[in-house]
């Protein structure tokens, strides 16, 4: 299904990478610099409605940095529950047209018809991952994808460490 700006989204996308890899680069440390990301992120892409980044502690998947309308309940995640712990799970991307039609999901809000989660990879392992709420029903396609996992590459290294 084509989506009336997929044919943009290319250029955008080139342009965020690299706003996003100045800001890691010039942020004065690695939580400042997630939390920068996701600003970027939300901002430069409408269908973006609610982002953030959870990283894996233990079992389970803990709420970084955000950015959106509303705060989250779901802090914590324990991985194998929800989109987000399939994805963190399995170490694949997961893109949800419609939310309401996947018994996995999780609601966090009201509005969100579509999601993306993108993991993070650190040495091969996932160390954390995106997750991106849309209030359009299949807000997220291919591009975001690939875009979001050049991304995640960026935020590895910001990873907390105990
Ligand atoms: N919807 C997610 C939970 C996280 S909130 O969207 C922020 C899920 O199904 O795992």
């Amino acid at each position: 299904m084509s989506h009336p700006v997929t044919q943009e989204r290319p250029a955008a996308h080139g342009d965020a990478l690299n706003l996003v890899r100045t800001a890691v680069a010039e942020a004065p440390g690695p939580a400042a610099a997630a939390q920068r990301a996701v600003e970027l992120l939300h901002d430069r892409f409408p269908h973006y409605d609610w982002v953030g980044v959870y990283w894996v502690e233990g079992g389970d998947l803990v709420l970084g940095p955000w950015m959106g309308p509303e705060a989250t309940d779901h802090t914590r995640i324990p991985i194998g529950t929800g989109i987000c712990g399939a994805a963190a799970a399995t170490g694949t991307t997961e893109i949800v047209p419609d939310v309401n039609a996947d018994p996995r999901y999780l609601a966090c809000f009201a509005s969100t018809q579509s999601e993306i989660v993108v993991p993070i990879f650190d040495g091969g392992e996932v160390v954390g991952e995106i997750d991106v709420d849309g209030t359009d029903r299949d807000a997220f396609d291919e591009t975001d994808a690939r875009f979001l996992e050049e991304i995640a590459a960026l935020l590895a290294p910001l990873r907390p460490r105990a």
